[in-house]
This record gives C-alpha cells, structure tokens and sequence, in this order.
C-alpha cells in the first residue's frame, strides 16, 4: 500500500519496510481528518453566519426539533465504519511488526543510564553507534540494565520499552545506506535527553568487512588517537592509570620496553606480543603483586584495536 505515501506530511526520512505502513496510516487518518475538519466546521461558521442576528431583528425562539433518525444514523454509522477500518489497519500492521520473520540478523541491545551497547552476532561491542547491513531483516532483542528505557528511531518509525529484567524485540528491514538517529523515549533520569546513539547502516559487504576488521581510522586519526578512545569505551581505564598511579592492575605509564616481574618468580620484557597476550590471555602472565582477576578480550576486540591500544600503551612514556 504505497499510493498514500507522499500524501503523509511532517514525517522524517523513511528509511525501513515499515515506513511505509506507518506512515500510510498516518497520511490516511490526517487527510480523513481534514476532510471531517471542513465538513463540520465548514458548514457550522457557514450557518453561524448565515443566521445571525440582524440589525433591527428580534430574537426568535428556534422552532423544536427533537430529532432526524436518518441524519442520526448516518453521522452514527459513517464514523464507526471509518473507525473499525482505522483499527483493523492498525493492527494488521502492528502484528506484522511484532512477529519478526526466522532469517533475522539478531542484535543484542541493552539499554542503561545513560546509553546504548550493543551485541552482534559474531561478539562485536559498539557502544552508541550501530552498524546495520542494508536490505538485510534486523532484529533487535532488547532490555533494560537498571530502569525503563525505550528505544525510538523515527527514520525506521519503529519504537519498543526495554523494562529491565526481561526482554523485547523490534525488527525491521534497513533500506538505503545513510546514518539514523537513536532517541530514548522513556524518561529515566538526568541523561535521559543525552541517551542518544547513531544507526549506520551500509552496504552488505562493507558491513561483512566492518564486522572483520572494525571501524576504520577517521580522517586525520592515528592509531594512538584510537587506543585512548578504547582505552576508555572498553574500560582499561577502570583497572589500569596512565599516570603511574597504583590501580587494580599495574599502570600503563613508562612500562613499554621495560621489565615486569611476573607473580612466578620470572620476568617478561614489556613488548608487543605480551601486550597482545595480556589482552587476549591475562591469566597466562600476571604482572607480580596483582591478582590474576583481568577478563579476556577475546572477541570484542579486532586486530586494529589491539595495535591500537599497543601504539597508545607505547606513547605512555
Ligand atoms: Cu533512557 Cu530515557
């Protein structure tokens, strides 16, 4: 049902199969609206008009009418019908929005104060950005990590709550390539207007590539620039200071190159390699007088994001 599409004024971009729909709905519900808009009041000023009281003239009382059943019927009937049509539409297309089809790409989505992660299917993180494929089902299992949120993206005019302790879905089906705006749409605290994410979607392949290799360096970016941003997206910065201060974990200042006693007895030269061990296989080496207690990053991390934290590791002098 594409023929009302144009006539749905004041709606942002269609970017999804279920744009169309909504905004069908929509263009069909404001122009019957318009249309009833005229009918009543149209005639009423008309009326208002036409008999009013003229200079000279002396109020007449209004003859008494009690009623007209076929004029009763018919603002009865006409109305429910239009009604029973709006509803039956709305709900076709709400279920066909609530039963995702069996080929989806499913996406994990949590939602928390204040922002959006995100989980593909191969253990790719993102954190308020989300890669989409075009033209590919998408189906987001959602929830809430500490309060109600809502997920809205006008572009795909789909919007589902992410109440904590269960979980929610949407699908849809991206179409074109183009960034979207991600609003929450359920007020939960002081960042709530600031939990914002982006929907990048792309070409299937370049998000096959995306998946394998991650992000690739904005213009005027350097590695180094990329391993601040993960050390603090990913978390380093919770267990590991850059300024040689006592944390969790041994600081991350000046250890490059040098030597690090290790809680057997041995000692490991601080080198590329063990960086990459340390990440992906903490308990393999643990520095002396720490507990062996680092998570593996196995997984959520790509090659590049690991040279990268590597080169900013390194520029820590
Ligand atoms: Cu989350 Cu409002």
């Amino acid at each position: 049902m594409n023929i009302l599409l144009q006539w749905a004024p004041f709606m942002p971009t269609a970017a999804s199969h279920n744009a169309p729909n909504v905004d069908n709905l929509y263009g069909f519900i404001f122009w019957l609206s318009v249309v009833f808009f005229i009918l009543v009041i149209g005639p009423g000023a008309w009326f208002v008009y036409k008999y009013r009281l003229k200079k000279g003239e002396e109020h007449q009382p209004t003859p008494r009418i009690t009623h007209h059943l076929g004029l009763e019927l018919t603002w009865s009937v006409i109305p429910l019908l239009l009604c029973v049509v709006i509803a039956v539409w709305g709900f076709w297309d709400f279920m066909a929005l609530g039963v995702a089809p069996a080929d989806t790409e499913d996406i994990f989505v949590t939602g928390y104060k204040w922002g959006w992660r995100f989980e593909h299917r191969d253990g790719t993180k993102e954190l308020n950005e989300l890669h989409l494929p075009e033209g590919k089902k998408v189906k987001l299992v959602m929830t809430g990590e500490d309060v109600i949120h809502s997920f809205f993206v006008p572009d795909f005019r789909v919007k589902a709550d992410l109440p904590p302790g269960r979980y929610t879905s949407l699908w849809f089906e991206p179409i074109g390539v183009g960034e979207h705006q991600v609003f929450c749409t359920e007020y939960c605290g002081d960042g709530h207007s600031g939990m914002l994410a982006k929907i990048i979607v792309m070409p299937k392949d370049k998000y096959a590539e995306w998946l394998r290799v991650g992000t690739p360096l904005g213009p005027g970016e350097t590695l180094e620039d990329r391993g601040k941003k993960l050390y603090s997206d990913k978390g380093c910065l919770t267990c590991h200071s850059v300024d040689g201060s006592r944390l969790t974990g041994p600081s991350f200042k000046g250890i490059f190159g040098n030597p690090q006693p290790l809680a057997d007895g041995a000692s490991v030269n601080v080198d590329e390699n063990f960086i990459r061990e340390s990440i992906l296989n903490p308990q393999a080496k643990v520095a002396q007088g720490y507990s062996p207690i680092m998570p593996s990053y196995q997984g959520s991390l790509k090659e590049m994001d690991l040279n990268a934290l590597t080169a900013y590791i390194k520029s820590l002098k």
